[in-house]
């Protein structure tokens, strides 16, 4: 048996037909705005490959993603559809991009004459660019100040470089109501004044997830969509506003160990856990090292078991955590019994929100976590 056969008694499912389902639903919520999603980071952890074909299939326009590497993993898994890349990167990575055939934000003129010198080099006479404006999350693109510059620049340099898009990136849009967001959405409608009619064919584009449920005025040609395509809120103000959704991913395990501990015991390293009365201790196998932060027991982290909740006891170690399943003969628990860390089990359910909230972070940090060690179960969409 090869080593690629030997399962580990801990896994991601991740549900392809719920992704397919948020992708229609977001993209009927916003059209006739198209749908783009974002697939950097592995898909935010669920798996790009299998998450890009799904969105496709779900009917999105295009993907994001954030490196070049992650263009050619798309393209090396037969994905023809554009990938926007979302920044500029180094230049040694831009023959890469450009023979893969990424769409490419450029929001410098030395950038976007690299792009053209390599393009010429490797005789590729049609490349596509969106410009960048930075409006105030002050990370990438060019100022409003300069952007008309650019623009000169780059039609200069037509037909080469083909001009398909304009777009920014709202900084507080997980807070609808922050006053940045106006700040924002003005200076890039001053952007497009500036290019007057040659924005009339262009793809505009301005919203992230919570932009675009919570700010219908902006979501103009398309949206880029991440976490609430995974099924997950970008924020707390938008709780409500996802019900619709449902998350892709669940983080599950089997328990690999049993055994009954005394009182005034000590579980885990440094001891910080003391058990108060003879208890039933499951050991499960994942760990930091998982991406199941090592502090999650402190901060009340829990387990799914048998259809209830069980209190993680002790540090949690690179590969392995203990759950305190209470009083002997108070359940059943054995060996291979399927544990929920992040999903449902019964009629209870713990989300990578449910983490994010503990931990003082974002769902996004969660998935994004999950290590490359837990193999990832696809769930097909029943079409
Ligand atoms: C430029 C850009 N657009 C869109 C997104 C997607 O954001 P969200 O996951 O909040 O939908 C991101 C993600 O960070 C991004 O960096």
């Amino acid at each position: 048996m090869g080593v690629s056969n030997v399962k580990r008694w801990a896994w991601a499912e991740v549900n392809l037909a719920a992704y397919i389902h948020n992708i229609e639903h977001l993209k009927s919520l916003v059209a006739p705005a198209e749908v783009w999603a974002v697939v950097k980071a592995n898909a935010y952890g669920h798996g790009a490959i299998a998450i890009a074909k799904s969105a496709l299939v779900a009917g999105a326009s295009g993907l994001c993603v954030a490196l070049a590497s992650e263009v050619a993993e798309l393209r090396d898994a037969g994905v023809e559809s554009p990938v926007l890349v979302l920044s500029q990167q180094p230049y040694d990575s831009l023959p890469l991009l450009l023979q893969q055939g990424a769409t490419h934000t450029v929001y410098s003129i030395e950038y976007v004459n690299e792009l053209v010198k390599h393009a010429t080099a490797l005789g590729i006479s049609q490349v596509p660019v969106h410009i960048k404006v930075d409006t105030g999350m002050n990370r990438v693109g060019v100022s409003p100040q300069l952007l008309m510059e650019l623009v000169h620049h780059v039609q200069e340099l037509s037909p080469r470089i083909v001009l398909e898009g304009i777009y920014t990136h709202f900084a507080n849009a997980d807070e609808p109501e922050h006053p940045a967001n106006n700040e924002q959405s003005r200076l890039f409608a001053d952007s497009l004044n500036q290019l007057g009619h040659l924005s009339e064919n262009l793809k505009i584009h301005s919203c992230n997830s919570a932009a675009a449920i919570r700010f219908p005025q902006e979501r103009r040609s398309l949206v880029r969509v991440g976490i609430s395509s995974y099924g997950l809120s970008p924020g707390p103000e938008l709780t409500d506003d996802c019900r619709e959704l449902e998350p892709v991913m669940s983080l599950k395990a089997r328990v690999s160990h049993v055994h009954v501990v005394q009182p005034g015991q000590g579980v885990s390293y440094g001891h910080r856990a003391i058990t108060t009365e003879e208890c039933v201790i499951a050991t499960v196998p994942l760990g930091y090292a998982d991406g199941v932060p090592r502090r999650l027991w402190s901060e009340g982290g829990e387990v799914l078991l048998g259809g209830k909740r069980f209190p993680i006891m002790g540090v949690i170690t690179m590969d392995q955590l203990m759950v305190n399943c209470g009083p002997v003969g108070h359940c059943q628990i054995a060996v291979g019994d399927e544990v929920v860390l992040i999903g449902k089990q019964g009629s209870e359910v713990i989300t990578a929100t449910d983490w994010a909230d503990a931990l003082g972070t974002i769902a996004y940090e969660v998935t994004c976590g999950i290590g490359a060690r837990i193999e990832r179960q696809y769930l097909e969409a029943h079409h």
